[in-house]
């Protein structure tokens, strides 16, 4: 194998030759997909992330992703251009370049993705100093015979991939609501530590309740996933994880089978919200399974949800009606192209993103619970 090409890229590349022939001529020199009678409808879903930021330019995450894979592109490339619009856009508090910053002030990003046809994943936790941690993790997954890395390591592979290395991904507005947060939560050093934690994550969602943080940005993240016409699903999930987490802290986005995970015969699905909620029940994969038993992703999401408001027993974690006190929302598609958005709390945010041959438009969320969590 000849220097500069890795494993990975030798297989891609024998693909590659192999189809040649079968492709079109306006293809040539794209992503190599395997090439069956055209029998699906394409789409894209995502959270609202996915359709609000578009960093300055003309389109949204969804539609980037969706242009690209009419075009033939390689349907997880075409999600990760998409994320990385609202991952560089300094307007979107949640995820990669501008996130809202750990309680010491630093961004620490999450991300990972998965390949459905090539059954690849790959991912990184508590990454500091790169804006587009979802092209790290795609690096780890095309690089590595890994499919996790963190900190240190993570951001050293990062420099080592070319990636450029950043002291302070934070912008003046994510600095301006960290320090802020700083002063209502610590106003005379620090409190007792135990009651640290709770404080800081009370002052946050006051701060929520007060506009000064978006909802969603308060947990952040961005999930993507899609479907290509010849069936093919991929997806990935972004973010600069729960606003003034304790340091090192690492949410459900990175972790495969709860931020993410998809299996290229069934399906894909993806979470934004309170990851610790997603991380103790692993309800990614526990969706992509209900859905390999037959059902549509909308009835897989709310079992899901029905898991998690089970589990949820702490009394701190609970509101007045004994129901989860936060919100969590998820994004199926079964690999028949029937997807479906979900949230424990419809009412809040009430909708996702979706993009097909008509556009991207904003449907709404079914919620499993009404009203609020925090009533
Ligand atoms: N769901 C994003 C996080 O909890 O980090």
């Amino acid at each position: 194998m000849s220097k500069g090409i890795n494993r990975r890229e030798f297989v891609h590349t024998s693909m590659a030759a192999g189809l040649a022939a079968a492709v079109p001529p306006s293809l040539h020199g794209a992503a190599p997909t395997v090439l069956i009678p055209k029998s699906l409808k394409p789409v894209v879903i995502s959270d609202l992330s996915g359709i609000l930021y578009k960093n300055g330019g003309p389109v949204s995450a969804v539609e980037k992703a969706f242009e690209m894979i009419v075009a033939g592109s390689d349907v997880l490339d075409a999600l990760i251009a998409g994320v990385k619009i609202p991952e560089l856009d300094p307007e979107e508090t949640g995820i990669g370049y501008g996130g809202l910053s750990n309680a010491d002030g630093v961004v620490q990003l999450d991300a990972c993705c998965m390949h459905g046809p090539k059954r690849w994943a790959g991912g990184v936790a508590a990454l500091e100093g790169v804006r587009t941690p979802s092209l790290v993790a795609k690096a780890v997954m095309e690089n590595t015979d890994h499919h996790l890395l963190a900190g240190k390591g993570a951001q050293d592979f990062a420099r080592g991939m070319g990636f450029t290395i950043e002291d302070d991904l934070n912008t003046e507005r994510s600095r301006g609501l960290w320090l802020e947060w700083m002063r209502r939560v610590d106003p005379g050093h620090y409190l007792d530590p135990a009651r640290r934690s709770q404080r800081g994550y009370d002052v946050g969602l006051a701060m929520v309740r007060q506009g000064l943080i978006e909802e969603h940005a308060f947990w952040g993240t961005i999930h993507c996933n899609g479907i290509s016409p010849n069936g093919e699903i991929a997806g990935v999930t972004t973010t600069s994880g729960r606003a003034f987490k304790v340091p090192g802290r690492v949410g459900d986005s990175p972790i495969l089978g709860a931020g993410l995970y998809v299996d290229g015969d069934i399906g894909a699905a993806g979470s934004t919200g309170r990851g610790e909620a997603n991380l103790y029940n692993l309800c990614s994969y526990l969706i992509v399974e209900h859905m390999r038993h037959g059902m549509h992703p909308k009835d897989a999401g709310m079992e899901a949800l029905r898991r998690i408001k089970a589990n949820t027993i702490e009394e701190r974690l609970l509101n007045s009606r004994g129901d989860p006190a936060f919100d969590i929302r998820f994004f199926a598609l079964s690999a028949r192209g029937e997807f479906a958005g979900v949230a424990m709390y419809g009412a809040r945010e009430q909708e996702y993103a979706v993009c097909t041959e008509n556009g991207a438009e904003r449907l709404p969320l079914e919620g499993l619970l009404s009203g609020s969590p925090t009533d």
